[in-house]
């Protein structure tokens, strides 16, 4: 059975791509709504609260963990390693070396506030491949409106325009969303960079190098176990995940 972590609902862009990728697969979802967003939050903070998260799918039968946030692999997924050697993936590292290896030279990055105080996506980019120019911006407001079911207002398009002007100014040619909620917006996020800067799904990529990396396939099933855990259930959350998942889900409210 493989957990899929994130602070809120954002980490439901990577689970929606690992079953599509791998059906045959038994999930476990959990999602820390009663403490999201993490993003704002300090490193010490962040890494106790991803700790407790992942040690509870471990406990309730998860054999390995994908870390679905951006900002707890930012923050806890080394310490995280080391605790469940093997058996952790984060969501930076396959997208670093996805975009390395690309043939993208300006990059653009935006992500929480912790993600990008990282700079990991940059700095590991920059490891690989010290010619590409990564440009990295936060924007702390979009977790928010995702999670506010904000999608559809007009007030979030202009917000958009506000933040990702910046990173048109710098004509970049691909945007890394780097962070799990984000891919929810992909269609307005698209809109606001405009044709000429790819945009790709994150998510795809994770599900993609955790096929890979762990040799997953469809495990002899069509269709394997899905269960959905939150740390507070509202009816706005639960009207996210299905509206996102187009399928009506059981979010099991559980405390860790
Ligand atoms: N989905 C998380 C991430 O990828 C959300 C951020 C938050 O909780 O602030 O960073």
């Amino acid at each position: 059975m493989i957990g899929v972590f994130d602070s809120g609902i954002g980490g439901l862009t990577v689970l929606k791509e690992l079953i599509k990728k791998m059906p045959g697969q038994d999930y476990i979802y959990l999602g820390d709504t009663a403490h999201v967003p993490y993003g704002n939050r300090s490193a010490d903070v962040i890494s106790k609260l991803t700790e407790q998260a992942v040690d509870f799918l471990f406990q309730q039968g998860a054999e390995r963990v994908v870390v679905g946030c951006n900002t707890a692999s930012a923050k806890a997924l080394s310490m995280l390693e080391n605790k469940y050697p093997e058996k952790i993936i984060g969501v930076i590292d396959p997208v670093t070396d996805y975009f390395s290896k690309s043939s993208y030279n300006s990059i653009g990055v935006i992500g929480t506030r912790a993600t990008i105080g990282s700079d990991m996506y940059s700095r590991d980019i920059n490891k690989m491949t010290p010619d590409k120019q990564v440009y990295s911006l936060a924007t702390p407001l979009l977790v928010p409106l995702v999670e506010e079911n904000f999608l559809s207002r007009p007030e979030t398009e202009s917000i958009l325009r506000g933040y990702l002007d910046v990173l048109k100014l710098k004509k970049v040619d691909a945007l890394i969303l780097g962070c799990t909620h984000y891919p929810m917006m992909l269609d307005l996020i698209k809109k606001s960079m405009g044709v000429d800067c790819h945009v790709p799904n994150p998510a795809v990529i994770v599900a993609e190098a955790v096929a890979t990396s762990w040799s997953l396939g469809s495990a002899g099933k069509l269709e394997g176990s899905r269960r959905y855990m939150v740390t507070d259930l509202t009816d706005n959350v639960q009207e996210i995940a299905n509206r996102f998942l187009g399928h009506d889900i059981n979010l099991e409210k559980v405390t860790l």
